[in-house]
């Protein structure tokens, strides 16, 4: 039987009297809504002094639910530990990259390496498991909100301070070992005793960048084993229901593909406006922003659809817990109106929630929550919008919501044929030295993924350590950091056939942060057949010429060159100082593209995914196609009709296309 999309939304029932959960439960169910996710916040009414627990008003929401017709994702409350247990135990509070304590009063002030907070959510986890874990509503669980959401996946003084140098010792053995993996005789910065190390803050200049590697891999490991301890107890104490947890946009604070392993589906967290104004991709100006203003960029929204879609790929959950039951992933918060964080804060357009569900299903999404059912009438979020205004009449969210028609969104394979790749050990070093104030990681990775997404491609984001053998062409912007195993992979990926294609900076860095002794490209130099021979930072301005066949590209940003060793030029830079040098390279199936353009790299992409018979269709700006279980999403997110095909597409609008 064809399963369909899924609706859910997020609800307070703390936040209103108790009589309104039996309400907005018929309307939730009379919208088509199916799942709603509660109490990720609500500690301190779950346990108002310390073991005192009160259970009775979430006892009658999920009741009240369950009547309604309504299936509950529970959460765990530990982003919001209660101020008596913070007035008890101080040292729960994270420190700051200034080293001063995140005090209490709004919400995450916790470090995850404090025992005595360990012990606490797993006391709190314990009891909402007990209580709630067999109940016939409950369908699954989302362990606490938002990892590291308002940089809080690290906590740089305090309980992370005081446990870094045992991870460190337990990693490294001995302290000269140390020593030379993050090359301390630089600057004379040899360690005599682990309780030296400290935090790479507060420093007189630029930390050392093996040492910032490393504390951010230790602190990824604190999330990951805090949050295990959490899905151990719920699998115990709540059998066949699913965990997840609400990841976020273009979070960079931990390695999502550690922290994931354990649950059963990704979801995230979609506010497609506020990543606009906060993330704008590079190499265009700010106009960007004002026009997507009312939908935020599809590609920006795609990337993490297809991140947090591919990130258990491969790793086996428990899958679906039970007829009707989606096995994810999910967006467990839909933006469906206006957000309140952003600097700017713009109503959506109409139809932006309707574009905003489609593009979710047509990425691979099961189950679209709207975040939240009514707007906040108290505290830091009232100026956000709900499906239902203040005064409980329905936003335009809601209206939208209701026309949608879900036998057009069925479910099955997003048929990928082309595999991104995309690691945070390469995030990391990358922003840790950048040498350019307007290129990242991020600015790099989604360049490449806009090219695909303009080629009408459907892409599959993957670590590299994932198994690439379905793609004909896999593409690594920016894999600065490599390991000699992944670079034997890589040569056996070629040698079966695979296309690939290196950005800049490919293979610097060895996986403790040095450059490889035999320079760029280290261990992949032979399937490259190639070394580096000069890099160049542009600043804004600044661009050198690329040329690439008939074309000439203006590069900006970064341009590096090579020196050849089998590879040969298909593109060589003209004029400036890196004039006749080598720009974008081939090997036998491996490409290396230097310069950052994004046109440039959108035409060598297109040149080999037609070689192997993949076929590309140049679309216009903020047009995009998207491939779901045998139809086709064809979306215009622009606030103008465009005409493309033969067809008119109506202003930020979708049509779904058989085939
Ligand atoms: C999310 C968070 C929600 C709410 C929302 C507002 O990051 O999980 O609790 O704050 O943002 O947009």
């Amino acid at each position: 039987m064809t399963e369909y999309l899924q609706l859910a939304t997020c609800d307070y029932p703390e936040h209103v009297p108790a009589d309104r959960p039996a309400i907005y439960a018929e309307q939730q169910r009379e919208l088509g809504l199916t799942y709603v996710r509660l109490a990720e916040f609500a500690w301190s009414r779950m346990e108002p002094r310390p073991g005192e627990f009160e259970w009775a008003w979430l006892d009658e929401a999920i009741d009240a639910y369950q009547r309604g017709g309504m299936q509950v994702v529970l959460c765990t409350p530990t982003p919001t530990p209660p101020a008596w247990l913070i007035r008890a135990h101080p040292e729960i509070l994270p420190y700051d990259e200034q080293g001063r304590v995140r005090e209490f009063g709004s919400r995450r002030h916790y470090d995850f390496a404090s025992p005595i907070y360990r012990e606490h959510s797993r006391r709190i986890t314990r009891a909402i498991a007990e209580r709630y874990g067999e109940h016939p509503a409950v369908v699954g669980w989302q362990t606490d909100n938002e990892w590291a959401c308002h940089n809080t996946g690290r906590s740089y003084g305090g309980a992370s301070a005081a446990a870094f140098p045992a991870w460190l010792e337990a990693k490294y053995g001995s302290l000269e070992q140390l020593n030379t993996a993050w090359g301390n005789v630089f600057w004379s910065m040899e360690y005599t005793d682990w309780a030296q190390v400290k935090p790479p803050i507060l420093l007189v200049t630029e930390p050392n960048p093996s040492h910032v590697l490393d504390y951010y891999r230790f602190c990824s490991s604190l999330i990951a084993s805090f949050q295990a301890e959490q899905i151990a107890i719920l699998r115990e104490r709540s059998p066949g229901r699913f965990v997840t947890h609400n990841f976020m946009i273009f979070e960079s604070g931990f390695d999502h593909y550690e922290v994931a392993k354990g649950l059963d589906f990704v979801s995230w967290d979609n506010y497609p406006t506020g990543m606009l104004e906060f993330f704008a991709p590079s190499g265009q100006s700010d106009d960007i922003k004002t026009h997507f203003a009312r939908t935020g960029h599809p590609d920006l929204i795609g990337f993490n659809h297809d991140l947090y879609r591919g990130m258990l790929k491969g790793q086996e959950g428990l899958g679906r817990q039970g007829a009707g039951t989606p096995s994810g992933p999910w967006v467990m918060e839909q933006q469906c109106g206006q957000v309140n964080w952003a600097p700017f804060n713009p109503l959506p357009a109409r139809g932006a929630v309707q574009l905003w569900t489609a593009q979710a299903w047509a990425h691979g999404v099961d189950v679209v929550s709207y975040f939240r059912w009514r707007a906040a009438t108290m505290a830091q979020e009232v100026m956000h919008s709900g499906l239902l205004r203040h005064d409980e009449t329905p936003d335009r969210g809601y209206e939208e919501v209701k026309a949608l028609k879900l036998s057009d969104f069925p479910l099955g394979e997003v048929p990928a044929k082309v595999a991104l790749l995309h690691d945070y050990d390469s995030l990391w070093l990358y922003d840790a030295q950048k040498h350019s104030a307007s290129m990242s990681y991020w600015t790099q990775t989604v360049t490449y993924y806009m090219a695909l997404r303009s080629l009408g491609l459907d892409v599959d984001i993957l670590h590299p350590d994932a198994d690439l053998s379905g793609y004909k062409v896999v593409v690594a912007p920016a894999l600065t950091l490599i390991s000699a195993e992944q670079a034997r992979q890589f040569s056996a990926l070629a040698a079966s056939g695979t296309r690939l294609v290196f950005g800049p900076r490919t293979a610097f860095r060895t996986p403790g942060g040095e450059t490889w002794s035999e320079g760029q490209f280290g261990p992949m130099s032979d399937l490259i057949g190639a070394k580096l021979l000069q890099y160049d930072s542009l600043r804004p301005g600044l661009t050198q010429s690329v040329k690439y066949g008939e074309g000439t590209f203006a590069a900006t940003d970064w341009a590096e060159s090579y020196r050849l060793s089998g590879a040969r030029a298909l593109a060589s830079y003209a004029g400036g100082p890196l004039d006749t040098q080598a720009a974008v390279i081939r090997k036998g199936h491996v490409t290396v593209i230097g310069a950052h353009q994004q046109e440039l790299i959108g035409t060598v992409l297109s040149e080999i995914l037609m070689n192997v018979g993949i076929s590309v269709e140049t679309l216009p700006d903020g047009v995009r196609l998207s491939r779901r279980a045998g139809k086709t999403l064809l979306q215009n997110w622009n606030p103008h009709p465009v005409k493309w095909q033969g067809r008119l597409l109506a202003p930020v609008s979708f049509t779904v296309l058989d085939a």
